[in-house]
């Protein structure tokens, strides 16, 4: 099990990119979202995707489990903030975001109940098959009924590495969400290999991005 805390201590944080993810620009109309409203973003990181939902006029609640890394967020984008506590997680917040710093899974319905869209990139990727459906499971049961999800997943053999990243194939996500969601591809595209995959011999790399809707039960 990936030692995120730790990760965090050492910098091993390669998935953090100092620029707007791509697929969310081409793609966060599909969240439907308007002036203000908010924007769940589960295991955030100190994402600067957090940044652009903020600039567009979007309010943020994230989840981290790594104070560090929320510290980092707000140092390192001059932001000031505030700090509480609540339930079992420490929140750091100021008009624009609150980030919630603790367990994804010990988030409630009731501190989402504004959510409106969701963005997904890296977090479910981010953890092992068994976690990825208590995650998904558990997302349908805090999030509202009719809030879109904006998720971003890769693929590749995953027999030839062990994650995280991991691989998520378009079987999974169907497998996952299809009960509790709506959901369309946006995209699917076939990638370049970054070399640390090229390394132990994976030829294959996809990303896709889907737009999902929470549905009620049964519908
Ligand atoms: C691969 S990173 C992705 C971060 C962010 N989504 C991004 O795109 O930069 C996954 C993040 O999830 C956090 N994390 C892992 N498990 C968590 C959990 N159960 N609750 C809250 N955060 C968690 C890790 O500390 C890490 O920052």
């Amino acid at each position: 099990m990936t030692d995120w805390i730790q990760r965090w201590k050492d910098s091993k944080i390669g998935w953090h990119s100092e620029s707007i993810n791509d697929s969310l620009t081409k793609f966060i109309e599909c969240l439907g979202l308007m002036p203000g409203d908010l924007v769940f973003v589960p295991l955030c990181g100190k994402t600067k995707d957090m940044i652009h939902f903020i600039n567009q006029g979007f309010k943020v609640i994230g989840v981290e489990i790594s104070e560090l890394g929320i510290k980092q967020f707000f140092d390192e984008n001059e932001v000031s903030y505030s700090v509480k506590v609540l339930d079992n997680f420490v929140v750091y917040y100021n008009d624009d975001i609150s980030i919630y710093c603790g367990d994804y899974f010990d988030l409630n319905a009731d501190i989402l109940s504004s959510v409106v869209g969701v963005y997904d990139r890296a977090s479910l990727i981010a953890l092992p098959a068994d976690l990825r459906r208590k995650y998904a499971s558990h997302l349908y049961s805090i999030i509202p009924t009719d809030s879109k999800v904006l998720l971003l997943t890769i693929d590749y053999p995953q027999l030839k590495k062990s994650g995280p990243p991991f691989a998520v194939s378009n079987n999974e996500v169907e497998l996952l969400y299809s009960d509790g969601f709506d959901f369309q591809l946006l995209e699917r595209i076939e990638d370049n290999v970054e070399p640390k995959f090229i390394d132990v011999g994976i030829d294959f790399f996809e990303t896709a991005t889907y737009c999902l809707r929470k549905k009620k039960r049964g519908k």
